[in-house]
């Protein structure tokens, strides 16, 4: 196993805690702002590790991406264009979303709106990302929702 198959591996079985931290993050927040509760220590750590969560699949990605030329892929062919642009562009935005809410929620005065900032953008950033995986199970039947 060469080292692009080790990254290419490790690239795909990292999505699960990616998603799996942002989940709960989301719904930390939802329950933190409906629920009128505090924006805890335990709060603020769990969206961290999200946070560091997503930027090492983009390491790993961006790693993946170069070592294997995606960029030259064919833009007339659908799974060519879906490696060469789709996946990173749409995943680089959730990363961004990410990045930003957390920034944000860091400014707001209050719990409440700490938590509304945390779980609109990481629940954006969920939403493209389970959108980009739906259409690489679309575009590119050698893959599978759930595979490692
Ligand atoms: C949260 C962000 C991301 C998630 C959840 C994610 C998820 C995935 C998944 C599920 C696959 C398919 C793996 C398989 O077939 O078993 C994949 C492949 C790939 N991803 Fe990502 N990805 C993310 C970010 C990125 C970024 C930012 C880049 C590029 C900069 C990237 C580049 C790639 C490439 C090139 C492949 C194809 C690897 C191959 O089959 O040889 N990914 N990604």
């Amino acid at each position: 196993m060469g080292i692009y198959e080790i990254l290419k591996s490790a690239h795909s079985g990292w999505r699960y805690l990616v998603i799996i931290l942002l989940l709960i993050a989301f719904i930390n927040a939802l329950m933190g702002y409906f629920g009128n509760k505090p924006y805890t220590e335990g709060s603020r750590k769990l969206n961290v590790f999200a946070l560091i969560s997503a930027h090492i699949q983009l390491l790993l990605g961006l790693a993946i991406y170069f070592m294997h030329d995606w960029y030259k892929g064919d833009m007339s062919v659908g799974v060519q264009r879906y490696w060469k642009m789709e996946h990173i562009s749409m995943m680089v935005i959730a990363i961004i979303l990410i990045t930003v809410g957390n920034a944000r929620s860091k400014k707001r005065d209050s719990a409440r709106l700490k938590h509304l900032t945390i779980f609109m953008y990481f629940g954006l950033a969920l939403l493209i990302i389970t959108a980009a995986i739906l259409a690489m199970v679309k575009v590119d039947p050698s893959r599978h929702l759930f595979g490692m």
